[in-house]
């Protein structure tokens, strides 16, 4: 019988490992026994989130619109066993009134990013090893300005599908959240507390997402050996509803 596998002495690289759902996931997998490597564009921010993190985290600056940023973060990586990419830049912007490099961040960011970060990291990743991306209930929910970053979250669900194959026995999965309480949403949000509790009040779990749930599903993927080229929806049945 083939069993999880255990994330105990394993290396796992989180790139947006600073903050919300890769900070939760870094927890959750030093927790697992694992040691965490993150990375993200603030120096400030990773090396707060390192401090908190404890003695299993260290850190390194890596900038997911830089390629050769990410290769430079790469090459101080000799081994790894796991990958989770949740760092993207989201610029909304009505297509036809929106400048167009701002429209192209998007893309930049969350799906060449996790090209060019899979190039760097498949030569290290073990072979028992696995890659989680990140995209977005925005795939099933799209909305006015929204469209490129739509396009960019499903293009990493293709990417993940289509390269099942050529990385095998590696695997590569995707998390596709819906509405999470973490920085990037409260400040969306203005950091106001009405508009998050009026946003939660719209979900069938009159909830938003806790970002220890993305870690949960993160840690799922990584360890369970029959899970490749899936997308894992986590978002308490609102794209249903
Ligand atoms: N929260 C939600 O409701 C929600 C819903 C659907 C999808 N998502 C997706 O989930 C992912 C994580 O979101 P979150 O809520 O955890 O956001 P967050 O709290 O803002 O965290 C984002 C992380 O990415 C890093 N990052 C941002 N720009 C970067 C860059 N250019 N290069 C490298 N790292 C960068 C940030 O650190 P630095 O600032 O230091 O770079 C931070 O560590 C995103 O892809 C987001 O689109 C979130």
């Amino acid at each position: 019988m083939r069993t999880r596998h255990s994330l105990q002495d394993q290396t796992v690289v989180i790139i947006g490992g600073s903050s919300g759902l890769g900070l939760a996931s870094a927890q959750a997998a030093i927790h697992a026994g694992a040691r965490v490597i993150i990375g993200s564009s603030s120096t400030d921010k990773l090396q707060q989130a390192v401090h908190s993190l404890g003695q299993q985290a260290s850190g390194h600056p890596v900038d997911v619109l830089d390629a050769a940023s990410i290769q430079a973060f790469f090459a101080a990586i000799p081994a790894l066993d796991h990958l989770l990419i949740t760092a993207a830049v989201i610029r909304p912007g009505l297509l036809l009134e929106a400048d167009i490099t701002a429209l192209q961040t998007n893309l930049d960011s969350r799906f060449w990013g996790s090209v060019h970060s899979i190039r760097a990291a498949t030569p290290r990743l073990a072979a028992s090893g696995s890659i989680t991306l990140t995209s977005g209930m925005v795939t099933q929910r799209p909305q006015p300005g929204k469209a490129l970053a739509a396009v960019a979250a499903g293009a990493v669900e293709t990417l993940a599908h289509s390269l099942v194959a050529e990385l095998a026995p590696r695997r590569i999965n995707v998390i596709s959240p819906g509405p999470m309480h973490t920085p990037l949403l409260s400040g969306a949000l203005g950091n106001d507390a009405t508009r998050l509790q009026a946003l939660a009040h719209t979900l069938p779990l009159k909830r938003l997402g806790e970002a220890s749930e993305f870690a949960e599903a993160a840690l799922f993927l990584m360890a369970n050996p029959g899970m490749n080229g899936e997308v894992l929806h986590l978002n308490g049945g609102a794209a249903w509803a």
